[in-house]
């Protein structure tokens, strides 16, 4: 780490507190000068750091710049993402884990962009990511379980999003099945999850599941303005992305965790905004007409089409008028 970066975990970890140009100094073994210097930097890359004569350096509470040791403070288990990258920007972090994923087994390695450059999406479809206003991050997941199991994850890091949006920002989001995140009827947020199979041991060697969402509102392009919204439009509240991530990174180990027991289920129906709905099943070959009766025990949407057939939807995709 360079010493811009210890200087920045110190603040970071007293935000909002004074820290001395001192204390800083030696617990890191440099020079105030040097921690000047450090600060100066960190300025110039956009911190609103106050510096008071006397008092010390202060990170004032409305910086919202994404930094791995803005996020680590608030993540409860260090050991499971011990790994956490932070770029600049990255064309999609999905695919810079899977980059790592071939020479790193690790499980829990985290991708976190402040821009992706070709974000991708579910069906081929492109994901807008603009600096400064989105989280965009990937997981690595390497759970060892049997694929029956590995397959509720995409319903599982729904709740855990939802769970973390709730507890930091105070806002409650629906599910649209699969795993759409949506407020009074527009996505704020999509899930990506990508997997290998290994041939060898009969099993998915990694998972990796990668998180977008809107943030703070910004200027989209003109397909998406009617169908997008974004947190910072449903609360008062400053939204800081670290803590956010850092939730999020929490609520996931806690659902990956419940991934035998299928506890997450309940909330997972409970949020969804689907069952009893009209909607409309998309597939590859067709298009038609269903009412979403339940979810069952494996994340899958039983409907009943227009000849009050059932059928059992384990993928795909579906729309509703409203969510
Ligand atoms: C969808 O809504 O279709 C899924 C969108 C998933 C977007 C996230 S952003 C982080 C990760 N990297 C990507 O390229 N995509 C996912």
């Amino acid at each position: 780490m360079s010493t811009k970066n210890d200087v920045l975990a110190i603040l970071e970890e007293s935000r909002n507190l004074p820290v001395s140009g001192n204390d800083i100094a030696n617990k890191l073994g440099l020079s105030r000068a040097s921690v000047w210097k450090a600060v100066n930097s960190l300025k110039q890359d956009g911190y609103s750091i106050s510096s008071v004569n006397k008092v010390g350096y202060t990170l004032l509470p409305n910086n919202d710049i994404l930094s791995r040791e803005g996020i680590l403070p608030y993540v409860n288990d260090l050991n499971f993402f011990s790994n956490l990258q932070v770029f600049n920007t990255i064309q999609s972090t999905n695919d810079e884990a899977k980059l790592q994923a071939i020479t790193n087994k690790a499980n829990g390695i985290c991708i976190i962009s402040e821009e992706q450059t070709a974000g991708k999406g579910r069906l081929g479809r492109s994901f807008y990511s603009p600096a400064k206003s989105g989280i965009y991050m990937s997981v690595i997941l390497r759970l060892g379980y049997d694929i029956e199991q590995n397959l509720l994850i995409t319903s599982a890091v729904s709740v855990a999003v939802c769970r973390a949006i709730s507890k930091i920002c105070n806002i409650e989001c629906n599910i649209k099945w699969v795993n759409d995140i949506y407020i009074k009827n527009k996505k704020v947020c999509g899930i990506l999850t990508e997997a290998t199979f290994d041939f060898e041991s009969k099993s998915l060697d990694y998972i990796i599941v990668g998180i977008g969402i809107n943030v703070h509102s910004t200027a989209y392009p003109e397909e998406l303005q009617d169908i997008v919204t974004a947190l910072s439009e449903h609360t008062s509240e400053p939204i800081l992305r670290c803590n956010l991530i850092a939730q999020i990174l929490n609520e996931l180990q806690i659902v990956v965790n419940d991934l035998t027991d299928k506890t997450f289920l309940t909330d997972y129906k409970n949020k969804s905004c689907v069952i009893g709905e009209k909607i409309n099943v998309i597939t590859p070959n067709q298009t038609y007409l269903a009412t979403a009766i339940d979810i069952n025990d494996n994340g899958n949407l039983i409907v009943k089409n227009d000849s009050n057939e059932e059928i059992i939807l384990n993928s795909g995709e579906i729309s509703i008028r409203k969510c």
